[in-house]
């Protein structure tokens, strides 16, 4: 007898290759998490995962998208703490963090580096504060569109020095990355999934690391409170997501094969070695869902003190 219900479909969920939404272009630090979380939770959902880049405007095209997405486990969401911050930075958000989404769970933590074409006059961080105040209105300040985690810390990197810049919007930071190599733009903030090659490599120049201690595949970089930036401390935490009313069974494969993917030395190694840390005891639904509570209206107000406008 051929019969199919949604119950039933949903216990042998996954009977297909399943779509990971990057909501930024290839090439990029979310892009790098996602392909090889997406390696990782292979054995586990017995089906491949494939990288699906939904790029344009911060990020929130393709939330948008995954919540609009048909909530069969299909199609879910990576994406990182500008989830929360983009809501309040548009003045017609088009998803909603809280009530459009249901969490898998927390996946990585990624500190961000500042970084400068190899050219650029600036060899360290008190010199590009002063380069940087003298220059402001030749400088210019790649990310990846309002909302995006560069966009984030270009604003606060901003404020901190106290000038506006001149910002060049991109889909992503990875096609930003390539127009930095190039000389074509001449500062970014970017996650260390991203820069930690580029700097190894000499191609770029890196001035500070945002997060609290020193990053222990960049030891010499300085951290921005090092540097006189009292307070500056950003992490990108990623997260996991799947559209309103995907069934629980389904919910439950999907963080059986996040944990498992976390797990996966081989995908420890690969985020060790791109500075990022693996958030092992947040993958789980409930710590997802508490993060965004608290960060939907701290950044809300955040951005209401600071002055800035909803675009
Ligand atoms: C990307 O993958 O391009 C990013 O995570 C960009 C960003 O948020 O700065």
């Amino acid at each position: 007898v051929a019969f199919s219900t949604s119950a039933q479909s949903a216990d042998n969920f996954p009977t297909k290759p399943i779509n990971m939404v990057v909501p930024f272009a290839a090439g990029g630090p979310t892009d790098s998490v996602a392909r090889s979380l997406a390696e990782a939770m292979r054995p586990t959902l017995k089906q491949t995962v494939i990288v699906e880049n939904k790029a344009g405007a911060g990020g929130t095209l393709g939330s948008s998208y995954v919540s609009r997405a048909n909530p069969d486990g299909y199609t879910v969401l990576l994406m990182h703490v500008g989830f929360t911050t983009a809501p309040s930075l548009y003045k017609k958000p088009n998803y909603n963090p809280i009530d459009g989404f249901e969490p898998i769970g927390l996946v990585v933590d990624v500190p961000m580096t500042i970084v400068g074409r190899s050219d650029f006059p600036a060899n360290n961080i008190k010199e590009l504060v002063e380069y940087v105040k003298k220059n402001k209105d030749k400088v210019s300040l790649a990310n990846a569109g309002i909302g995006a985690a560069s966009h984030l810390c270009g604003v606060m990197f901003a404020n901190g020095v106290g000038v506006d810049l001149l910002t060049v919007p991109y889909k992503g930071t990875g096609p930003a990355m390539n127009d930095l190599v190039g000389k074509q733009v001449d500062l970014l903030c970017d996650q260390t999934t991203n820069t930690t090659q580029q700097i190894k490599a000499n191609t770029i120049k890196a001035y500070a690391v945002t997060s609290k201690e020193r990053v222990p595949t960049l030891p010499d970089l300085p951290t921005m409170e090092e540097s006189g930036f009292k307070g500056f401390e950003v992490g990108i935490w990623h997260g996991m997501w799947v559209p309103k009313n995907t069934p629980a069974p389904v919910r439950a494969k999907l963080l059986e094969a996040l944990q498992a993917g976390l797990a996966d030395p081989k995908f420890q190694e690969r985020m060790a070695g791109l500075g990022a840390q693996v958030l092992t005891k947040d993958a789980n639904p409930a710590a997802l869902d508490a993060k965004v509570k608290q960060q939907v209206p701290q950044w809300a107000e955040l951005f209401k003190k600071a002055g800035v406008e909803p675009q």
